[in-house]
């Protein structure tokens, strides 16, 4: 007889797990400094509507078709759509958390080293070549993804219930804590009021096609979807779920949290007089740069905002790489017959190996290019900008096009009992028939066409 699969405790586990994998990177180093730039309130009030019009059905497509089979990307599809092309959709959604794993523990692993030296008092004299030199030189970065990748694989080799769902129920809520004693911090700051301002004031002269197409875009990469972390996390979930109330609350808790971080750091960029700027730059050259000025007033007041800031950080992409860890061990264990150690241990491998190729890309392999970009921006451009949009498109297209009309209403109500999902189902049907798949095209060519 075949075991028994493991189950998240309890719905709420299922959000915290959901949530978990939404929140991390994305949230803290693109989410504020893209609503700067793009229009401030105008710019969250487009991106509230992508998260709740675009997204959340995505995310309900991907949620359904993993409660329904109990199975994995790639054991779902041979479920629903039996020896059949759609296999190649379930291949490419364990692929894909896997290349986005390589280099997001990668980042995970500066984290770890901006926490231990936070703790062991700073960034030296120079602050501001700190970063430059620390990626240049392999052995420390390479150490510390080692370590990344292998907490992350600790948790998802221990299960479902003692290993994710256990890790989740403690960090998520430390993570709001940290995030709002770094945010009360941030705003007490003279000058805070300008980061304020430049995060809510409504600019709706910035909304260019352009600033609306990347309100979507991190819309999709902040909620993890098209890439079958969200499939596999509900294939873990009970038939008596919600599973729009759990899509509600992770969009939600997503939504809430990347407020909170923008809220954390623009007020101290600004208070430091800084300009604002992206990615890597803003948390691993701009903060502790600030941190360092602050440090000259309070050092231990900074010192010890620096340490909590890096913990969140480096609690919040643990809680993502572990949803993409699950996809390709799931992957393993179901279809493959491995035991969870083994699975976990190969996947260690793989993510372990393409992870250092990119770290070193930093560094010895800065002039090895993949059309003109590094292997760690190759994997960052390949993953966010084509496979998580076409992963999203064609799970829209399966369910609104594949799967039968009855099934997904059925799943989606669970069998006709939840009222509100009934009423609400004609609208999700016809978000994910229709608009969904014109949506997420025109995002996907405009990526292709223009970046
Ligand atoms: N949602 C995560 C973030 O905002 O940092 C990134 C992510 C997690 C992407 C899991 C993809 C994924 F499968």
């Amino acid at each position: 007889m075949a075991k028994r699969r493991e189950k998240f405790g309890s719905s709420l586990a299922a959000v915290m797990a959901m949530a978990g994998s939404a929140i991390g990177l994305g949230n803290i180093w693109r989410f504020p400094y893209m609503t700067g730039q793009n229009g401030g309130a105008a710019f969250i009030l487009v991106y509230l509507l992508a998260a709740f019009i675009l997204s959340l059905p995505i995310m309900l497509c991907e949620s359904l078709i993993g409660r329904r089979t109990s199975s994995g990307t790639f054991g779902a599809m041979e479920k629903l759509a039996p020896r059949s092309k759609w296999k190649y959709l379930g291949f490419l959604t364990v692929i894909s958390p896997l290349v986005i794993l390589s280099y997001y523990s990668v980042v995970g692993g500066w984290s770890i080293d901006y926490f231990v030296r936070s703790v062991a008092g700073g960034f030296g004299q120079d602050v501001s070549s700190y970063f430059a030199l620390f990626v240049a030189n392999p052995s420390r970065p390479l150490l510390y993804h080692t370590l990344f990748i292998v907490a992350t694989v600790l948790v998802v080799s221990r299960g479902i219930k003692s290993g994710i769902e256990s890790f989740n129920k403690i960090s998520l809520p430390l993570l709001f804590v940290l995030i709002v004693i770094i945010m009360t911090y941030s705003l007490s700051l003279p000058g805070a009021m300008e980061g304020v301002k430049y995060l809510v004031k409504p600019d709706f002269s910035k909304l260019t096609p352009s600033a609306i197409a990347a309100a979507m875009g991190q819309s999709f990469f902040s909620l993890s979807l098209g890439v079958g972390t969200i499939l596999t996390y509900a294939s873990y979930m009970k038939k008596q779920d919600n599973l729009l109330r759990s899509g509600a609350g992770t969009a939600f808790f997503d939504m809430v949290f990347a407020l909170l971080a923008g809220f954390a750091i623009m007020p101290a960029v600004f208070a430091a007089g800084i300009e604002p700027g992206a990615g890597p730059g803003l948390i691993f050259e701009t903060l502790p740069f600030i941190f360092s000025k602050m440090g000259l007033a309070s050092p231990i007041l900074s010192r010890s905002v620096s340490i909590l800031f890096f913990l969140a950080i480096v609690v919040a992409a643990l809680t993502s790489s572990i949803s993409m860890c699950e996809v390709g061990v799931t992957y393993l264990v179901d279809e493959k017959g491995f035991s969870r150690k083994k699975a976990s241990i190969v996947i260690f491998g793989a993510t372990w190996l393409l992870g250092a190729l990119c770290s070193l890309s930093f560094g010895p392999l800065e002039q090895f290019k993949i059309l003109g970009k590094t292997l760690f921006d190759f994997c960052d451009h390949l993953t966010s900008d084509y496979l998580m949009t076409f992963g999203s498109l064609l799970f829209v297209i399966f369910v609104g096009w594949k799967m039968k009309k009855a099934d997904v209403r059925d799943e989606f109500t669970n069998g006709g009992r939840l009222g509100v999902s009934g009423r609400i189902f004609p609208v999700f049907y016809f978000l994910v028939r229709y608009v969904a798949p014109a949506v997420i095209l025109i995002i996907f060519l405009s990526n292709l066409l223009l970046k």
